[in-house]
Order: C-alpha cells, then sequence, then structure tokens
C-alpha cells in the first residue's frame, strides 16, 4: 500500500512537471514566432528593430514569470488540499485504531475478572492511580500510554491459574505460592505476540519485581526493572491493601503508605513512593467508590 502511493504520489510529480514544460514551450515558441513576424514589420530601422527585440524579450519573461506563478501556485494549493484531507484520513485511522486497541485490552481485562470476580475492578485501579504517579513523575504522554496499557493487563497471567488458587482465603501452601508466582511470566507469553507500541509484555513481566532483587520472576535489581513496572508495582500494593476484599477487610490507606515508606528503595523505587505519597497527600488522588 504504501510503494504504491509512493509510485502514485512520483507518476503526480512527473505529470505537473510535463505540464509545466509544454506549457512553457508553447507559449515561448509562439511568443517567438509571432513576435518576430510582427516586429520585423513595425520596425522601421535596425534600431528600432534591436530596441523592439529587447522590449519583446522583456515583455516575455515578465509575462511568462506571471502565467507561470498562477499555474504553480494553482497546482500546488490543490497539492496541499489533497494532503490536509490524506493527514486527516490517516488521523482518523489512528484514533480508530487506538480506540480498537483500547477496547481490546478492555476486553482482555474483564476476561481475567470473570474468572477471579474478588479482584474485580483491581487491574484498572491500580491504573488510575499509576498514571497519576506518572503524572507526578513528568513522564511523557507515550511513556504514561504505555503505563497505562501494562497496568490496565497486569495480572492476565493469572488467567492461566485455577480459579480456586486466586480467590481461595487465608494463607498458601509454598506450592501453591509458587503456582501464583508465575502469572507475570504467563502474562508476558500470553500478550507477547501482540504488536503493542511499546514493550508492554517486558513491562507486565517485571511487575512484582523488587528493587533489591528479591522479587520475581528474574531477580532484577534496581533500575533494570523497567520504569512502569516499579511504578505499577508500588501502584499494586497501595491498591491492594486499601481495598475489601470478600475473605478480608482492606488494611487501610494509611497503612498502605506507611508500607511503601517502610520499604522504599529496598523495594520499591523512592522515586515512585515519593510520587505515590504526593498524589493522595497533596493532589486527593482517591481510588473512588470501589475500595
Ligand atoms: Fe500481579
Amino acid at each position: 500500500m504504501k510503494d504504491e502511493g509512493h509510485g502514485e504520489s512520483e507518476k503526480r510529480i512527473f505529470r505537473i512537471t510535463l505540464r509545466i514544460v509544454f506549457f512553457y514551450i508553447l507559449i515561448a515558441g509562439g511568443w517567438i514566432f509571432f513576435s518576430d513576424t510582427l516586429i520585423e514589420h513595425l520596425a522601421k530601422s535596425p534600431e528600432q528593430l534591436s530596441r523592439f527585440q529587447t522590449y519583446k524579450g522583456l515583455l516575455f519573461v515578465i509575462v511568462s514569470g506571471i502565467l507561470l506563478f498562477f499555474y504553480i501556485y494553482g497546482e500546488l494549493k490543490g497539492r496541499s488540499i489533497i494532503e490536509k484531507r490524506y493527514e486527516n484520513e490517516v488521523r482518523l485511522n489512528y484514533e480508530r485504531m487506538a480506540k480498537t486497541l483500547d477496547s481490546a485490552i478492555r476486553s482482555i481485562s474483564k476476561i481475567l475478572e470473570t474468572k477471579d470476580p474478588y479482584t474485580q475492578g483491581h487491574q484498572e485501579r491500580v491504573t488510575l492511580l499509576a498514571v497519576a504517579i506518572a503524572g507526578k513523575m513528568g513522564l511523557s504522554e507515550d511513556e504514561t500510554e504505555c503505563l497505562r496499557i501494562s497496568s490496565m493487563i497486569h495480572d492476565i497471567g493469572k488467567i492461566s491459574l485455577p480459579s480456586d488458587l486466586l480467590t481461595k482465603p487465608g494463607d498458601l501452601s509454598e506450592l501453591e505460592y509458587r503456582m501464583i508466582q508465575t502469572h507475570p511470566k504467563m502474562g508476558k507469553d500470553i500478550v507477547d505476540e501482540i504488536d503493542f507500541p511499546c514493550p508492554v509484555a517486558e513491562i507486565i513481566s517485571q511487575h512484582h519485581e523488587r528493587m533489591d532483587g528479591s522479587g520475581y520472576p528474574y531477580g532484577l535489581k534496581g533500575e533494570k526493572i523497567h520504569l512502569c513496572s516499579r511504578i505499577i508495582a508500588v501502584a499494586d500494593v497501595v491498591e491492594t491493601m486499601s481495598s475489601n476484599r470478600p475473605y478480608r477487610a482492606a488494611v487501610g490507606l494509611d497503612e498502605a503508605l506507611e508500607a511503601i515508606s517502610k520499604d522504599s528503595e529496598r523495594l520499591f523505587d523512592p522515586h515512585v513512593v515519593e510520587a505515590c505519597i504526593d498524589v493522595f497527600r497533596e493532589d486527593g488522588f482517591s481510588f473512588g467508590d470501589n475500595t
């Protein structure tokens, strides 16, 4: 498609150039032929003939210049209208694709919630907080969009786990805990084939990594962990601790913020922790009525 468009545009440039050259040859040839015949009749002396030749030449330059101006101006104006129309079409297509991608992400997110209703809305609330933290940290529009997509489906790997395990109240056995720990890697495998505009699979796979390397599945340390994963990690813990679950009451927002402060640097990126606390304390962030 791209090559076809490029070929079309080259053909169009060739046609315009050909038209200009043809137009020029026609005017110049006609002018030379008729004006020479005319001034030969009008000139009464060789000096007058030479003066007429000079005027004729100057007149030709002026008239052909003006005509060429209007011709090229008209062509370029028409071209710019076509280009603007094309740009609008490209923008509309992009917006349509972005909407489709957004709906697909929401659908993927909902799939997990049907399997694990106890965490319904968790990914959405984590996303709200993560994006607010990103705003506080001054992340670019593209980075924030990448973070938003990744947060919306960060736990998608849990879809591969049995519902009983996901909703099990109380403590988990070592084997069960190990099974839960596979979800970041499973999430990566699930979305790996989707051509996201940023490393969503990598971010999802690292959202349980911790700054001191004690996280899973890779045991990555510090800035080796993707910034978006470091933000999701903090938002995830705060949302989980401050939300009610059918099998336990919410620990509370104050305790959640205290917990991330206590483990700032050791487990969580201190810049992210600071931004998260500011988002609540300074900006009055709230998860809404769902907690
Ligand atoms: Fe998770």
